[in-house]
């Protein structure tokens, strides 16, 4: 016999778990089937993101500015560190701890909201406009009966062609998130966000990084005046770079051998003790027996939805990587919390105009909105505010003061239409921008509001001064 739901949410990631708590917070009854587990084989509830992807990644990078600080930066300080250790099997492990206490957290949740949790595959069998069944298998095997279902099954990352991940030296995000000692040559295929967090967290710890990109342009998404700063930090802290790079072949001895064409098209080869491949990830829609039910892909693999999630099927509905849009943590919850409402008959709001970027390496990147080359593409008279960390009070005490923020307005409403930050703490900066985005401010409402001082959120006021051209400090 069926256990019967209002709805069934197949994926435990962020897109899942954060659509599961609201539907049940709203009254619905609510199940949320995921199939992630543990190397023991217990469930791990929290997808990419707590497993393999936001939260182990963020730990790593903390952990590793701060072997790079006591090593570099603690001494200008007049703090003195003798016999200087690595302890990488620690600082894997508290990366692990941090990953349980989260999928912990999650399960807590679960039980709180009452949100039923099944650990397996979710699959559909059958359904029609008065209700689903899902089959749950590989856990506790089960079948389920709800009136909607809510697909967050995710992504997976991509392999290079006609090279697979071998877990030991090809690696994949989880791969390197758990490199068990330094390799002293690390190649990165992909300079794009996990490439350069991963490829910054493993120089940090003492290796050679080389990142090989197929693009021309570096961080071609970021604003071009961001991206060129970034590209120049990066080099000069031993990150090397190539764009424009085809590679042709990778193979896995004792090491790899990655054969690659470089920018002006010259064959070149290069060895690495590992390899680690970030170039992108493909959704997740094998394992939901979805041809079984009709349900429609579009011409990328994602499940085809509209603006609210509604796929094709009644009462069906996707969410997060799995769909359209930025693979970001962030995008799926909001995605999740809009879809519960929907099902709840509440209103849903998810602006994407307004998702911010943060890529976490050091210094961070973060922006919002259009960038300068999208607003000339466009044809948008607009001006453009730049206040350097340079001139910042709290970045000097911090003793870190690369990088700027950058507000471009529209020149004839002054309405804020894009934010652009590169430097410390720009992962928090960015929220203002956010905000005022969504509150439709201008510049000038910006540059009215009082900010601490001293603080680095102050360069965001003086860049909003920069866009009528009347910063104080600089
Ligand atoms: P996922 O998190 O992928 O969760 C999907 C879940 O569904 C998984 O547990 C999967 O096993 C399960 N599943 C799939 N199919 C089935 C099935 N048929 N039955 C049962 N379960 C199933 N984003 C950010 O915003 N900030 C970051 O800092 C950030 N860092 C990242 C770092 C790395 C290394 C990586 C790889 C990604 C990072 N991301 C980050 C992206 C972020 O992880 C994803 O955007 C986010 O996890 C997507 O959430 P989701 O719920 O759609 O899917
Ligand atoms: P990505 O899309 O950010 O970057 C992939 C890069 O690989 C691109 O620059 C692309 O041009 C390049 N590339 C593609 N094929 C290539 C090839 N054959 N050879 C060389 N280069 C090639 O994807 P990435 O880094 O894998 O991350 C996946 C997603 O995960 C991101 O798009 C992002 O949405 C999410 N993520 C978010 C983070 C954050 O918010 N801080 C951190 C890490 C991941």
């Amino acid at each position: 016999m069926a256990k019967t739901f209002d709805v069934v949410v197949i994926g435990g990631g962020p897109g899942g778990y954060i659509a599961a708590i609201r539907a049940a917070q709203l009254g619905l009854q609510t199940a949320c089937v995921d199939d992630w587990k543990t190397a023991a084989g217990k469930p791990a509830l929290g997808g990419t993101c707590t497993n393999v992807g936001c939260i182990p990644s963020k730990a790593l990078l903390q952990s590793s500015e701060n072997y790079e600080h006591a090593g570099h930066a603690f001494a200008e300080h007049g703090v003195q560190v003798k016999d200087l250790k690595l302890d990488l099997a620690q600082m894997l492990r508290r990366k692990d701890k941090v990953v349980k206490q989260n999928n912990e957290g999650i399960i807590y949740l679960f039980k709180k909201n009452k949100v039923a949790f099944f650990h397996g595959r979710g699959s559909f069998v059958r359904g029609s406009d008065s209700g689903w069944e899902i089959k749950v298998s590989g856990g506790n095997d089960e079948t389920l009966a709800a009136k909607h279902v809510i697909i967050a099954s995710g992504s997976s990352p991509r392999a290079l062609p006609g090279t697979d991940f071998d877990d030991n030296l090809i690696l994949d995000n989880a791969g390197a998130l758990a490199i068990p000692e330094v390799p002293k040559r690390l190649g990165v295929v992909g300079a794009g966000v996990i490439g350069l967090e991963m490829g910054s967290v493993w120089r940090r710890l003492g290796s050679e990084v080389t990142i090989l990109e197929a693009l021309p342009t570096f961080l071609g998404a970021a604003d071009e005046q961001v991206a060129g700063e970034a590209l120049k930090v990066f080099t000069k802290q031993g990150l090397v770079i190539h764009t424009g790079v085809k590679i042709t072949r990778a193979t896995a001895k004792k090491s790899v051998t990655v054969d690659y064409l470089d920018g002006a098209g010259k064959e070149q080869s290069a060895a690495f003790d590992r390899l680690i491949i970030a170039i992108g990830r493909a959704p997740n829609t094998a394992g939901l027996d979805a041809e079984a039910v009709g349900l429609k892909l579009d011409e990328h693999g994602f499940i085809a939805v509209d603006e609210a999630c509604r796929a094709n099927l009644p009462n069906v509905w996707a969410i997060g990587d799995v769909v359209r849009g930025p693979m970001l943590a962030h995008k799926a919850e909001e995605e999740g919390v809009a879809v519960a409402q929907r099902i709840a008959g509440q209103h849903g709001h998810v602006d994407f105009n307004t998702v911010p970027w943060v890529i976490y390496t050091s210094p961070e990147i973060a922006w919002v909105g259009k960038t300068e080359q999208q607003l000339k593409s466009e044809g948008i008279d607009y001006r453009a505010g730049t206040f350097p960390f340079m001139a910042n009070g709290r970045a000097r005490a911090l003793g870190d003061t690369t990088g700027f923020a950058k507000l471009l307005a529209d020149a004839r409403t002054d309405r804020i239409l894009g934010a652009h930050i590169i430097g410390p703490m720009a992962s928090e900066l960015i929220a203002e921008a956010v905000v005022a985005m969504e509150f439709g401010a201008s510049a000038e409402d910006i540059a009215l509001i009082c900010h601490a001082h001293p603080s680095l959120a102050e360069a965001m006021k003086e860049a909003a001064l920069a866009v009528d051209k009347r910063t104080l400090n600089l």
